[in-house]
């Protein structure tokens, strides 16, 4: 082969290695739980982090499902599976206390939920039940899981991060998601919070927007919705999902997997307690 042939071919091969190295953070082993994590966002993200070097415990209330989610996974890296109703706050002790013996400690939550029961549903279709469970699952656990972390954290001087997977949602209103819209909208205090008070002591937080992603649980609501209005599955997922964003198409999980991991990194320290958007400019808003 002609020595200008094969030094081209070494140019391409450089760049491709670059292009890898600079698009992948390495994250070296970071110790990381990912709640609600046997499908969907939280399953996907859980898989980002695994090919991106961390070592991570994945969770969610179905023992069947976790267990076929850690299956699929284990090609990825070092990934364990510890059952947690976020519902429940002895599971959430459990989950912590779990996950930091078998990863040795932990460096940093993915805080990712499921859907409330009710969802899609209306102001005046919700009961106190519903409200209830809106608060549990989106205010009450999420807190109550950065308090048991914060605390072993300070106990053993150590840093941490926290990242609160949120919705788009919580800054321009869907109104059959409003339950929990109200209720994960202190996520973004929460995150500012916790940074404001722990931030000297290397304890990090961030709350991320999310737009739309194509997962098992996007797609029932979206069944549901359609059944209400008596319309085809296809119009209301073009209606509420793609049209939505001048990309026409949901999140890829390259992209959300890539934001995570950097957040992850200390290269984001001065990004401390930022509400972070990814969402394909679905909304209109210039403020967070
Ligand atoms: N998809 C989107 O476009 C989008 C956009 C913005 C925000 N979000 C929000 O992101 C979150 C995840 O959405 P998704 O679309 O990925 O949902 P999904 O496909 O339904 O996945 C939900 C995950 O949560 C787990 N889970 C459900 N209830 C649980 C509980 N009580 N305790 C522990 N784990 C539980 C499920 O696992 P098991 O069934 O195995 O327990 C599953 O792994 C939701 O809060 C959603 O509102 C979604």
């Amino acid at each position: 082969m002609p020595d200008a042939v094969k030094n081209t071919d070494k140019v391409i091969n450089l760049r491709v290695l670059l292009n890898t190295m600079t698009l992948d953070i390495n994250l070296n082993g970071l110790r990381v739980v990912v709640t609600a994590s046997s499908r969907g966002i939280g399953f996907n993200v859980a898989r980002e982090l695994l090919r991106r070097n961390a070592r991570v415990v994945i969770s969610s209330k179905n023992i069947r499902n976790l267990q076929r989610a850690k299956e699929e996974l284990k090609g990825a890296g070092e990934v364990h599976a510890v059952r947690a109703n976020l519902y429940d706050h002895k599971e959430l002790e459990n989950l912590i206390s779990v996950s930091w013996e078998l990863l040795g400690g932990i460096d940093a939550l993915v805080w990712n939920a499921g859907n409330i029961s009710c969802e899609p549903c209306l102001l005046h279709e919700a009961s106190y039940q519903d409200w209830l469970d809106a608060a549990k699952l989106h205010t009450i656990a999420p807190g109550y899981l950065t308090t048991l972390l914060v605390r072993k954290w300070l106990e053993k001087r150590t840093k941490g991060t926290l990242i609160y997977l949120n919705s788009v949602s919580v800054k321009e209103p869907m109104p059959p998601l409003v339950l929990a819209d109200v209720s994960r909208a202190g996520l973004i205090q929460l995150a500012k919070s916790v940074s404001r008070t722990y931030g000297s002591q290397g304890i990090r937080a961030y709350s991320v927007l999310l737009g739309s992603f194509d997962t098992p649980g996007a797609r029932e609501n979206l069944r549901r919705l359609a059944e209400e209005r008596g319309e085809p599955f296809e119009e209301t997922w073009e209606r509420e999902v793609l049209s939505r964003t001048p990309l026409h198409r949901t999140g890829k999980w390259e992209e959300i997997g890539s934001l995570v991991a950097f957040l992850l990194t200390e290269e984001a320290e001065y990004m401390l307690g930022s509400t972070v958007v990814i969402d394909g400019a679905m909304s209109r808003g210039i403020v967070i």
